[in-house]
């Protein structure tokens, strides 16, 4: 057996895209109810905040009957974020909203009641639209310790419950989409290298403080990083091409390398010394940044094809950025090159790397679902999602033979959720249909697919149902 026997299989969602109850019991605005459909690298305020973005699939009022059926599947743990507004409305408060924090007592102990272990993301893009029209995000320093406040706040709520904790979600979003990632106003072709790093900075700086006061208010906090996981692979054998791949990992190794080893590493330093910034710390930072994290997590969807000279291929979607097609891979219905073994690799890569443990904590696939009906009810055969997940278990599998540490996997979007990048409903992930459409309508009833039976036996087996 090679699935460790504590291996902890669950599912991952997020509050902005499951919650719903945007404007409910004392919740600000944050930023995702100013981005609207398939914009999201941009902030909408023409608009009122409830024109704009899909709101969730009623998380709010229906958590208890969805935690109940991810028990049925035998979770061991869910992945789900807090949203920071609904603590601290603006984010700069000093004193919590007392109504948010019942809403996560309540899910918190609905998870504990069938003894899933709560893993809670503290910031998945979901930034208070106060930070991000006043301060720009960020870019300001102040918001270190407004998100130390929060953290705080919710690690001494939950100090006897919750032991599992990742900072900031996809932390390297933030090349790509500054407005998602780091909740930052300007137009991305208006920032300064000095500007991308300086926001790196404060967020680094953030999420260290993060695991430095969690531990000592629970010294057995779990606290780790998130980032976008992808494997880069060299197009052709050609040098050049791996040179390219070693520029590209940098999007990645920029944030593990100092929150994994706590301290920016030579390169960085040579980075900036390249470019001519010089990032402004403050006296205590590299203390600050000393406080590692406990273990690696990250999403993986996909491996990217780098090469040198990529005007010489063909391009297609990826999560949050265009990659290059690869020609030994392929596609879902939105683009995303599949490619089990990459996991594998990426998996072996950061172990040998960082020797700290692995919690891969998004995989999964968005598809088309289609809901059949016959006398027995309503079913979606979904085996296109048992295959994708059931290569990418094996993967994992494999890497565990290789000694990796892995302490668990959450599928991502493991109930179906309005989705990050393009808003729909339709791009479904979960094991559980949610009845809603593009335009909102539908009775947001929920029904077990093909997929949530075989995840329960997967679960069941501690892995031994993988093929
Ligand atoms: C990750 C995000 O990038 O990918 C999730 O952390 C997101 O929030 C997931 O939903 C899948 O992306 P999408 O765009 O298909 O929802």
């Amino acid at each position: 057996m090679s699935f460790p026997k504590d291996f902890l299989w669950g599912g991952a969602i997020s509050a902005n895209q499951a919650e719903g109850a945007y404007n409910l019991d004392g919740r600000g605005l944050s930023i995702q109810e100013y981005m609207s459909k398939g914009a999201f690298a941009h902030l909408d305020t023409s608009v009122e905040a409830d024109n704009l973005k899909l709101d969730g699939i009623d998380f709010y009022h229906r958590f208890k009957e969805d935690i109940a059926l991810f028990a049925e599947m035998g979770f061991k743990v869910l992945r789900f974020s807090i949203a920071w507004s609904r603590i601290f409305p603006n984010g700069d408060e000093l004193e919590p909203n007392e109504l948010g924090l019942q809403f996560y007592d309540q899910v918190i102990d609905e998870c504990l009641k069938y003894g899933i272990e709560p893993l809670v993301t503290l910031s998945h893009y979901e930034t208070p639209y106060y930070l991000t029209n006043q301060l720009d995000g960020w870019l300001d320093r102040k918001l270190v310790n407004y998100f130390e406040n929060y953290c705080r706040t919710v690690f001494q709520r939950y100090q006897h419950k919750v032991t599992y904790w990742l900072t900031f979600n996809e932390i390297n979003a933030l090349w790509n989409f500054p407005l998602l990632g780091a909740g930052i106003k300007t137009p991305k072709e208006k920032l300064t290298k000095q500007d991308f790093y300086q926001i790196a900075h404060h967020e680094l700086v953030a999420s260290a403080r993060a695991v430095k006061i969690g531990h000592e208010i629970n010294p057995n906090f779990k606290i780790g990083n998130m980032v976008l996981g992808i494997y880069n692979y060299p197009m052709t054998a050609n040098p050049i091409d791996t040179i390219a791949k070693l520029e590209a990992d940098k999007n990645l190794n920029y944030f593990l390398d100092v929150q994994a080893r706590g301290k920016y590493p030579n390169w960085i330093h040579n980075e900036w010394r390249k470019y001519g910034v010089e990032v402004k710390m403050e006296e205590d930072d590299e203390e600050v940044l000393s406080h590692s994290v406990d273990f690696i997590s990250f999403s993986y969807y996909m491996s990217r094809a780098v090469s040198a000279t990529p005007e010489l291929y063909q391009s297609t979607n990826g999560n949050l950025s265009k990659v290059l097609k690869n020609p030994y891979l392929s596609q879902t219905e939105w683009g995303w090159e599949i490619d089990p073994n990459g996991l594998q690799i990426l998996l072996q890569t950061l172990y040998e790397k960082y020797q700290l443990p692995l919690f891969i904590v998004e995989n999964g696939i968005g598809a088309i679902d289609k809901v059949e009906k016959d006398e027995t009810g309503l079913h979606i055969h979904d085996q296109y999602r048992i295959d994708y997940l059931n290569n990418h278990l094996s993967a994992v599998e494999r890497a565990i033979v290789e000694g990796v540490e892995v302490l668990g996997y959450t599928m991502w979007g493991c109930i179906d959720l309005v989705s990050a990048s393009t808003a729909e409903m339709k791009k479904r992930y979960g094991f559980i249909y949610v009845d809603r459409d593009d335009n909102g309508e539908g009775t947001l009833d929920r029904i077990r697919k093909d997929s949530f039976y075989w995840y329960k036996e997967v679960i069941d087996s501690n892995g031994r149902n993988i093929k």
